[in-house]
């Protein structure tokens, strides 16, 4: 199934919140494309490809720490994960941090079967980003960037028939956002998405459509797809912005931030909180996702409803589900958040408790083993004395 950029919906690469949970999620409520977080070339590269029966995925799995192995019960990264089942088949691009073409390559071969696509990340502004020449630095060195795209192209997008595409952030001016684009246009690659704010804004401004009508232009010349990104809300919001900035209905929209709190935001009428929590505990039990990724979405899930305080201290899906069975009403959505603050507390405290007793427990324990090697010592000390005794008098 070829990959549809045009007018698509698009959810954000997302490190952390865009693992594959929050992707099918969105996968189920009408998004039209996922991207990976964005996963460093020379990381997926030394990944193992290993098919996950228990929870129906294809991981790719970090080796070993150094000097350790399966005997220590030690458990790999898992790098990057996708369904086994095909729920992402056709819909998955799959995003590269990288700043060399030809690790850029080896990457992209590393997952292409199981991906639809294959994208460079050309925008994040983090230091440990820029500092390596990834992200956001490549919109400084086009001829790099250019080479990375035309590498992609020609060893990966050709011969398995599998678009590749760029993310970038604009620079200060129209100009210069729009000389550096014109170079990598021409590099072969079938979308760009553009992330509407400068490197060095941050998420929370406004983002800066202005160039937007010129970059579209730009693309149909040269015959690649666009998407913008950057403050979208939610689809209505998307399609009103579209509209009264006289864009085609072939420029697609990329939500983050929003995605984030609401991955069903691609619906028409995306569902409320506790309908997305529900759904989203459902998905991410049946993939065994690891609990502090789940965590950590719930977090954002909940942030808006400030429900997310009763969810901090879960150790457990059961937990996870003991609340939301015991203190959510799941048809009108009032969740009794101080009774499973409460409880929460109540359950640490046994925690802490029971620990502390096994700390004694386990005091108790050494003292009565060092009593019995002290008892054991001195008697033969005693012994010795008496042996010594005898063999004194022996000699007198
Ligand atoms: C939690 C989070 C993680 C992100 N990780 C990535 C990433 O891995 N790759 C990338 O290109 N952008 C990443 N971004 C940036 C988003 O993809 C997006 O460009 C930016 O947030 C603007 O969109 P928004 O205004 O809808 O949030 C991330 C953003 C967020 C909020």
């Amino acid at each position: 199934m070829p990959v549809v950029y045009k007018g698509a919906l698009c959810l954000a690469p997302m490190v952390r919140a865009g693992n594959l949970p929050t992707r099918i999620l969105a996968l189920q409520n009408k998004v039209d494309l996922v991207w990976s977080p964005e996963i460093i070339d020379k990381k997926i590269i030394t990944c193992d490809r290993v098919i996950n029966k228990e929870s129906n995925t294809i991981d790719y799995l970090a080796p070993y720490p150094e000097n350790r192995s399966k005997k220590d019960g030690v458990k790999r990264e898992c790098v990057f994960r996708t369904h086994f089942g095909g729920e992402e088949k056709g819909k998955l691009i799959f995003q590269i941090g990288t700043s060399d073409p030809d690790l850029a390559v080896q990457a992209a071969l590393k997952v292409i079967e199981d991906v639809d696509g294959i994208d460079v990340n050309s925008g994040c502004p983090k230091p440990f980003s820029v500092h390596s020449g990834c992200g956001a630095a490549l919109l400084r060195t086009p001829d790099r960037l250019e080479s990375i795209l035309r590498n992609l192209v020609e060893k990966v997008g050709k011969p398995y028939s599998k678009p590749i595409s760029v993310k970038v952030r604009i620079l200060e001016s129209e100009e210069s956002t729009l000389s550096l684009l014109s170079q990598i246009l021409k590099t072969g690659i079938s979308n760009l998405t553009v992330h509407c704010r400068t490197p060095d804004m941050r998420n929370r401004q406004s983002p800066i459509r202005e160039y937007i009508p010129k970059i579209y232009n730009l693309c149909k010349e040269n015959n690649v797809s666009l998407i913008m990104n950057g403050g979208l809300l939610n689809k209505k919001d998307f399609i009103k912005i579209r509209k009264e900035m006289g864009l085609d209905v072939d420029v697609g929209g990329m939500f983050a931030d929003k995605a984030e709190e609401n991955p069903t935001l691609f619906l028409d009428d995306p569902l409320p909180w506790y309908q997305v929590l529900i759904n989203y505990i459902d998905i991410a039990k049946k993939l065994n996702n690891p609990i502090h990724n789940t965590k950590y979405m719930l977090t954002r899930i909940l942030r808006t409803d400030k429900i997310d305080k009763a969810f901090v201290s879960v150790k457990s899906y059961e937990e996870i589900d003991y609340l939301i069975n015991t203190f959510l009403n799941k048809e009108t959505g009032h969740f009794e958040i101080k009774q499973a603050m409460k409880y929460m507390q109540d359950l640490r405290s046994k925690d802490k408790e029971q620990r502390r007793l096994e700390q004694q427990r386990i005091q108790l324990e050494k003292n009565k083993i060092e009593k019995k090697e002290k008892t054991a010592q001195k008697l033969l000390d005693n012994n010795l004395k008496d042996d010594e005794h005898i063999e004194k008098k022996q000699k007198v």
